[in-house]
C-alpha cells in the first residue's frame, strides 16, 4: 500500500488486529523483512511494516537523517489514526526506533530493539561507509549486496539455509541505489543514542543472534544494562536479520512480548 506523507509515498502494510506494532527495517532491506512476522502475529496484532524513505516502495528524500525516518514514521501512524504503537526496530531500524522515542516519545508504548546498537559510528565506521558510497556508485546495489551478505546472515545460516542467503542477497540487490545513498548518509550521521537509553521508560525486548557480527552481542548487553527493566534475548544459531534467520525463536519471545502488554 502506499500513504502520501510529507508530500512522498511511502510504501507499507498494514495486516491483523490488536494492539499496533510497528516494525521498521534494517539497513538495506524494505519492509519484505518482516514477512516471518506478520504471518505469525497477525492473529493478535495490528502489524505495520513499512519501507524507509528510499527503499522499498517509498520515494526517496534528500539530505536524509534518522530523524527523517523517524518523523515519516510518526506522520505514518497519524495517517493510520493510530495513537500509540509498539516500535519494533531491526539495526537501522532500530537507530530510528531511537529517534522516534525522541522526538515522538508519546506514540511509542513500547520497543523492541533488535540485531542493534546505541553507539554511533566510530571514525573506521565512517571511513567503511565512504567506501560503501563509492562501492554503490560504481557497482550499484549487487555490488553492496555482494560485499554485505556475509556479515548479515549468520555462519549456521550460511552453512545450512543457503536459500535464506538467497532469499536476503535479492532483498539487498533489489534497493534503489538512491535510497543506499541516502540510508549511508543518515546511518554515518546518526547521533549516539547511548544517552538515551536511561530516559526509556517504556517496556522494552531487546533481541540478538549470537552469530550476529555487525551488531555483536555485546551492543545488546550494553542496552540491557542502559535500559532500566528491560529485557534481553539471545537466539541461538542467528546473525544479523535473527527474525529471519530464526523466525519460530523470535516469533516466540515477541508474541510473550506482545502478551506482556494485554496482562498490563
Ligand atoms: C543494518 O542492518 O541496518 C546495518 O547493518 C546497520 C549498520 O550498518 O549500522
Amino acid at each position: 500500500m502506499l500513504a502520501w506523507i510529507h508530500g512522498r509515498a511511502v510504501g507499507y502494510e498494514d495486516a491483523g488486529a490488536g494492539d499496533p506494532v510497528v516494525f521498521l527495517h534494517g539497513f538495506p532491506h524494505h519492509r519484505g523483512l518482516w514477512a516471518p512476522q506478520v504471518s505469525a502475529l497477525m492473529d493478535r496484532a495490528r502489524c505495520i511494516t513499512v519501507d524507509l524513505r528510499g527503499l522499498g516502495e517509498s520515494e526517496a528524500g534528500q539530505s536524509t537523517t534518522m530523524d527523517d525516518y523517524a518523523d515519516d514514521v510518526a506522520a505514518l501512524l497519524d495517517h493510520l489514526k493510530i495513537e500509540r504503537a509498539i516500535v519494533c526496530g531491526l539495526s537501522m531500524g532500530g537507530y530510528a526506533a531511537f529517534a522516534l522515542w525522541r522526538r515522538h516519545m508519546a506514540r511509542v508504548r513500547g520497543l523492541v530493539l533488535m540485531d542493534t546498537r546505541a553507539g554511533a559510528d566510530a571514525p573506521e565506521g565512517i571511513r567503511k561507509r565512504r567506501d560503501m558510497i563509492a562501492l554503490a556508485q560504481e557497482r550499484g546495489a549487487s555490488g553492496v549486496a555482494d560485499a554485505m551478505i556475509t556479515g548479515m546472515v549468520g555462519k549456521s545460516t550460511r552453512e545450512k539455509c543457503p536459500e535464506v542467503v538467497d532469499t536476503m542477497h535479492a532483498m539487498l540487490e533489489s534497493a534503489p541505489v538512491s535510497g543506499i545513498l541516502e540510508a549511508l548518509h543518515a546511518l554515518m550521521e546518526r547521533p549516539d543514542s547511548t544517552p538515551t537509553l536511561a530516559t526509556i521508560t517504556v517496556p522494552t525486548l531487546i533481541v540478538v543472534g549470537d552469530e550476529d557480527v555487525l551488531t555483536p552481542v555485546a551492543e545488546s548487553e550494553t542496552m540491557h544494562r542502559g535500559i532500566a527493566g528491560s529485557r534481553l534475548e539471545v537466539i541461538a544459531g542467528a546473525g544479523h536479520v535473527s527474525n529471519v534467520e530464526r523466525p519460530a525463536a523470535v516469533n516466540h519471545v515477541l508474541s510473550e512480548f506482545l502478551a506482556s502488554f494485554s496482562l498490563s
